[in-house]
């Protein structure tokens, strides 16, 4: 099958490169010409794991390729992803669908035989109908469907995730695009479950998850404030819930606040969508302030304990909005770091993935250290902001060697609590 796929983001990229592996013939399309060059080059343009090696396999065979032109993505493509961005707007907060709404304005010409033109950007309820009718009105001979395929892939994990879904959803309202989907994905090893639901839901279930599990970040989060103040442990606490299979062990982790590019962003479009159909959705609104509230709170935190230091010194460990990405979009670890920079403070960061995309944020306003032992150097305190692997393993001998202070802010529970207490540090975790 010619697989056609508008943009080459987190989204676009692995599961063209996973499409491809399954056998398709698989384009895709972007506007930016840098990205697409460097793709030809067979340079990824984006940090995942796994799909550096399944990228060069499929250039090589020549099942993936890309291109900036609409017409030679189109042409005798039997489906056509749409993948592009739907970044919130700055005041409203509703999703900006300037970029869906082109691409299917600009695919429409191009459009030959059936093909299926499946959404896999997030967007509002009711955008399949505005996509079928833009292409409508551009092409009327154009024969197609216009199918909601929402996406559940986590940043890092995509490789794993695409490969095996818990479920793919298909919002789907004809028999021959059923079908178009179930051959599609018939070679997953996995074989994974297909629901197909009405387009709306679709729609509907890609926010309504994302919103259930930002919900259940910040009530663990806020159990996590719970336990500390009554002497109880969040881990313990998180693993007796968890073993309840109706509560499920998974988003049970307390952290500094849900990031990243979904999370915030489809929790306020939802919170958007809520109040424009006028239907009440507290539990998201809460959610979305306390989110944001936890991530500067817990940066206060920081500043009163340290503030009798004259020209105090922080080190960061940890820039992207969670492990195993790059991204360091709406990452708690940025919020906290803009804090503290408020206050005067000087960050020594260290991220072993996301020192590019800080740099982005941050600029030169804080300065990048090359190793964790350089990040701690001098540092009066350490705020541990990602839970990447490395950090895990960091020993009390390294921390003694490099800090001059003794505060230990782990606002992701990666170290052991006692034995820094015990060798005279001020350990400040999360719940614990
Ligand atoms: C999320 C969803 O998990 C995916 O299913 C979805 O496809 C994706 O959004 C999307 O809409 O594209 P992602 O943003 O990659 O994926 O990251 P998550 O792993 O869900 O984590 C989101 C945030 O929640 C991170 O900041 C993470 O640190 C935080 N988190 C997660 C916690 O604080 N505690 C947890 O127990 C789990």
């Amino acid at each position: 099958m010619k697989v056609a796929i508008i943009g080459t983001g987190y989204v676009g990229l692995p599961t063209g490169v996973g499409l491809a592996e399954l056998g398709h013939t698989v384009i895709c399309i972007d506007r930016e010409s840098s990205k697409i060059e460097k793709l030809r080059q067979g340079k990824i343009t984006l940090y995942e794991e796994g799909l550096e090696e399944l990228f060069h396999k499929n250039l090589a065979k020549g099942t993936i390729s890309f291109t900036m032109s609409m017409e030679e993505g189109i042409r005798g493509a039997d489906l056509v992803m749409i993948a592009v961005g739907t970044p919130p707007h700055p005041v409203t907060k509703e999703a900006d669908m300037q970029y869906v709404y082109a691409a299917a304005t600009e695919l429409a010409d191009f459009l030959d035989g059936y093909t299926v033109v499946a959404t896999k950007s997030t967007v509002p309820v009711g955008t399949g109908d505005v996509i079928e009718s833009l292409i409508n009105k551009k092409n009327r001979n154009a024969q197609f469907d216009v199918v909601s395929l929402p996406e559940f892939l986590r940043e890092g994990y995509a490789v794993h995730d695409f490969f095996n879904p818990d479920r793919i959803i298909a919002g789907a309202n004809t028999t021959k695009a059923k079908e178009l989907i179930d051959l599609l994905y018939s070679p997953m090893p996995s074989k994974p479950k297909i629901l197909f639901v009405q387009r709306r839901s679709a729609e509907t279930i890609k926010y309504a998850s994302n919103a259930f599990l930002a919900i259940k970040i910040h009530y663990i989060n806020e159990m996590a404030d719970f336990c500390e103040k009554v002497g109880a442990n969040i881990e313990e606490v998180a693993d007796g819930m968890g073993l309840d299979s109706r509560i499920g062990n998974k988003f049970l982790v307390p952290g500094p606040g849900y990031g990243g590019s979904c999370f915030p962003k489809d929790t306020k479009a939802m919170a958007f969508m809520a109040k424009v159909n006028e239907v009440e959705m507290s539990l998201i609104e809460t959610a979305i302030a306390g989110n944001e509230f936890r991530q500067k709170n817990l940066a206060h935190h920081i500043i009163k304990e340290i503030s009798h230091i004259e020209t105090p010194i922080v080190a960061v460990l940890g820039l992207t909005f969670k492990s195993g990405t790059d991204d360091c979009r709406e990452s708690p670890a940025i919020t906290m770091v803009e804090e503290l920079l408020e206050r005067d403070i000087r960050i020594q960061a260290f991220d072993p993935k996301g020192i590019k995309g800080a740099k982005e944020l941050l600029g030169n306003r804080i300065e990048y250290a090359g190793s964790i032992e350089n990040a701690l150097y001098n540092a009066h305190a350490v705020l541990i902001a990602t839970e990447w692997e490395e950090f895990k393993n960091i020993s009390i001998k390294t921390i003694e060697a490099n800090m001059q202070g003794k505060w230990i802010f782990d606002y992701r529970n990666l170290l052991d609590k006692d034995s820094l207490i015990n060798a005279g540090f001020k350990y400040v975790g999360l719940g614990r």
